[in-house]
């Protein structure tokens, strides 16, 4: 079942997102253990990690919290400064000093096969418990993760091919932009225990409508989200 959030604005739906992030980073599971979040980046995102790392800074995480990110690029080296991981270090993992080994993202080293990496990936979130809250934020196109449309439900983790829309979109100078990357799967997002999903913006209105609107369909990616029981779209007036 998706609940969908309407905010006044931006600031609003960030901060409300932030403030739950941070109750339950502190709080832990119901049994005491700390829990494991699934994170995102984009530009969405940032302003949320900058008011959950305030709030962190005041009362601090339970301890072994845990992370992992939906996606990065690779071949790694191409994507230099504008790699997931440094994203991650500028918003998140930096201002709170967190640990790499705690707070990680899918970045396959060289010289190791991704399909490898991927299924290590996998294990990872299950030998940590499962991810209990999980960030999402969606692409123009649809796209949860890096998974473009086209993308099966099934999905697990994989190295993929991005869209050329999204490749555009990413921020790199000219066509620098890495053609590939690995992301968590349209399967591996929908065993969160539970989804949030951020989205504003013009550019963003029809791949909102249909994920909310429209039968599933691999077409928007986003509408899988539809078949999960726990999903809370915070939409804001942008
Ligand atoms: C990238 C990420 C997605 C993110 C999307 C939206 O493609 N792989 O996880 O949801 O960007 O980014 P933005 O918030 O910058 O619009």
């Amino acid at each position: 079942m998706s609940k969908v959030i309407h905010h006044a604005d931006v600031e609003t739906a960030t901060l409300a997102i932030a403030k739950e992030c941070h109750e339950l980073a502190v709080n832990g599971r119901e049994d005491g253990s700390r829990c494991v979040f699934g994170l995102a980046t984009g530009n969405t995102m940032a302003s949320v990690y900058k008011s959950w790392a305030n709030l962190a800074l005041e009362n601090s995480m339970h301890p072994q919290t845990q992370g992992f990110n939906l996606d990065e690029f690779w071949p790694l080296a191409e994507a230099g400064e504008q790699s997931f991981g440094a994203f991650m270090n500028e918003h998140f993992r930096g201002p709170l000093g967190l640990g790499e080994d705690l707070f990680r993202v899918p970045a396959c080293p060289a010289g190791l096969d991704p399909v490898d990496f991927c299924q290590s990936w996998e294990a990872a979130i299950q030998n940590a418990g499962g991810i209990d809250l999980q960030l999402l934020g969606i692409g123009a196109n649809g796209h949860i993760g890096f998974n473009e449309p086209g993308s099966p439900s099934s999905s697990r983790t994989r190295l993929v091919d991005l869209a050329e829309t999204t490749r555009l979109r990413a921020g790199f100078v000219g066509d620098s932009a890495p053609r590939q990357a690995i992301t968590a799967g349209i399967a591996t997002i929908l065993k969160a225990k539970k989804i949030l999903v951020f989205a504003y913006g013009e550019d963003k209105a029809d791949a909102i409508r249909k994920a909310l609107h429209e039968p599933p369909h691999s077409d928007c990616p986003a509408s899988y989200l539809q078949n999960h029981p726990n999903v809370v779209w915070h939409l804001a007036t942008y």
